[in-house]
């Protein structure tokens, strides 16, 4: 979708449809809906308040015929909710809701919206647009690489803005804006490719891509060579090669240093500890913290990121075969803690915990891992969102962010007791803690791996691929993460 901003009056603009918005309770348009009101000689007061009843509620739409009386051939009015709720969330969750709206019911090729929010909403200009187009593009991601027939898309987006003097704080905001999407929806479209075209060397390859990004990949072997035994056990059982992934992003003066580690399992079968059918099913979304890390390293560079930044995938399938790892199996870290493997299926932790003994030994200032580590974060907290868990600092910051940026995190407790549940007759500590707190059992496992004091682990297990459209955002992959993570990472 090409995007742009036009310093015009929206009564001249040529376009298929032109999106307006009203406050609830508002009976008297003002700002640009008022003007687009005026021009189309009253319509909007007479039609769609007064006689429709519309009442402005939170994404409730109205399409509205011109008949000739402005260039655009209809205009989308669409309801803000109450004056005193909206906020940049809503503008982005709302923009995401009316794209999907105006795609599916007027089949347009060219849109131009007036910049919500900007006036009588009272908030920035930047920040409006920038939610604007983040929402935009975020609800209009379709997943079409395997259809044969491609479904109807949108070419052109326009900001139509009469002042002057915020074009160019709202360039700016969509540049920003169309970034922080791609880079989301560059996630989602790693999450939505099978396992069979996407095995760790294919995680690889992407993260080698990147411009202005340095890789190291080390082959599974070698890892193993350097006391990354836990990782590669995970990997013995598939007939493909595990990748441990080290990307760099070094800006000039960096405020920070950072690592930040993704779970990249290509496919999570369970491995011996097979799992059944229907729990197999989404397991090609087993590396959606893998996918995180490459959409924001991929986009680091043109983000302007102040950050240094190691992102850190040990990518690995997880199959069983008579090379397979077993349950019973004694592993070794590479911060030389031993690992009794009670149950194969709890592989992420294995693969993140010599991640994150490698994270450590770069002396970073922060560390934080995201990953689809547990069934029982999806029991917790369901889809609508992630876990969080480790230093509080650093929790409340990534919390703040995610807030920001239209995402949910929430915290979960880390006690000694968790711990202690996952003490082994045989080994240093087995990779399970028993039915209850999978979620804080899991992150004390990996917390033992950690010697970097300010650490974060974010379980994105219940939320990264959802069965229901999410604030805005389709059903399937969510691109869980990138967003906050780049919001965090923008703070000054
Ligand atoms: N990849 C799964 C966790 C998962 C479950 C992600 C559902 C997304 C949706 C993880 O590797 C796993 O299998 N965890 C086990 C751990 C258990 C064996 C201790 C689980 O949560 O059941
Ligand atoms: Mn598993
Ligand atoms: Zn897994």
């Amino acid at each position: 979708m090409e995007l742009s901003v036009k310093n015009a009056s929206l009564a001249d603009i040529e376009t298929d449809v032109i999106i307006v918005n009203l406050f609830k309770g508002v009976k008297t348009p003002a700002g640009a809906t008022g003007a687009v009101d005026s021009a189309l000689g009253g319509l909007i007061t007479d039609f769609v308040i007064n006689k429709d009843k519309f009442e402005g509620d939170f994404g409730q739409t109205y399409i509205l015929q011109t008949y000739g009386k402005i260039k655009a051939a209809k205009v989308l009015v669409v309801g803000l909710g109450e004056a005193k709720d909206f906020d940049l969330t809503k503008l982005r969750e709302l923009s995401a809701k009316v794209i999907k709206k105006c795609e599916a019911t007027l089949k347009p090729k060219k849109v131009s919206s007036i910049l919500h929010g900007a006036g009588i909403g009272g908030l920035d200009p930047k920040a409006c647009a920038q939610a604007i187009i983040e929402g935009t593009l975020l609800g209009a991601y379709k997943y079409e690489k395997y259809k044969t027939k491609k479904a109807h898309s949108i070419d052109s987006f326009e900001i139509v803005e009469l002042n002057q003097d915020i074009i160019g704080q709202a360039k700016e905001g969509i540049k920003q804006g169309e970034l922080i999407a791609k880079a989301t929806n560059f996630a989602r479209d790693l999450v939505n490719e099978p396992a069979m075209t996407l095995h760790p060397s294919e995680l690889a390859e992407i993260a080698l891509s990147f411009k202005g990004i340095d890789t190291t990949v080390i082959d599974g072997k070698d890892a193993l060579q350097m006391g990354m035994g836990a990782f590669y056990a995970v990997g013995m059982g598939s007939e493909h090669d595990s990748k441990f992934i080290h990307m760099k992003y070094i800006p000039k003066n960096p405020a920070k240093k950072i690592a930040l580690i993704g779970k990249g399992v290509t496919f999570d079968s369970g491995g011996l500890d097979i799992k059944p059918a229907s729990s197999m099913r989404e397991m090609k979304g087993d590396m959606s913290g893998a996918a995180c890390v490459l959409g924001i390293m991929k986009y680091a560079k043109e983000l302007n990121l102040n950050i240094e930044i190691h992102g850190i995938i040990a990518a690995v399938e997880n199959m069983p075969s008579g090379k397979a790892y077993h349950p019973g199996d004694i592993l070794t870290a590479l911060n030389g803690k031993t690992i009794e493997v009670d149950n194969t299926d709890a592989e992420g932790r294995l693969t993140l915990a010599d991640a994150l003994c490698y994270a450590s030994d770069l002396k970073v200032d922060e560390i934080i891992d995201i990953a689809t580590l547990t069934g029982a974060c999806c029991v917790a907290l369901g889809q609508e969102a992630a876990g969080i868990l480790g230093d509080q600092n650093l929790v409340d910051k990534l919390k703040n962010s995610a807030d920001s940026a239209g995402e949910r995190f929430w915290q979960m407790p880390l006690y000694k007791e968790h711990l202690e549940a996952l003490k082994s007759d045989v080994a240093d500590l087995k990779n399970t803690g028993g039915r209850l707190a999978g979620t804080m059992t899991a992150g004390a496992f990996l917390k033992e791996f950690v010697t970097c004091p300010k650490w974060a682990h974010i379980d994105i297990a219940g939320c990264a691929i959802t069965d229901k459209e999410i604030r805005g955002i389709s059903k399937g992959p969510q691109g869980s993460g990138v967003r906050a993570l780049i919001y965090y990472f923008g703070e000054k």
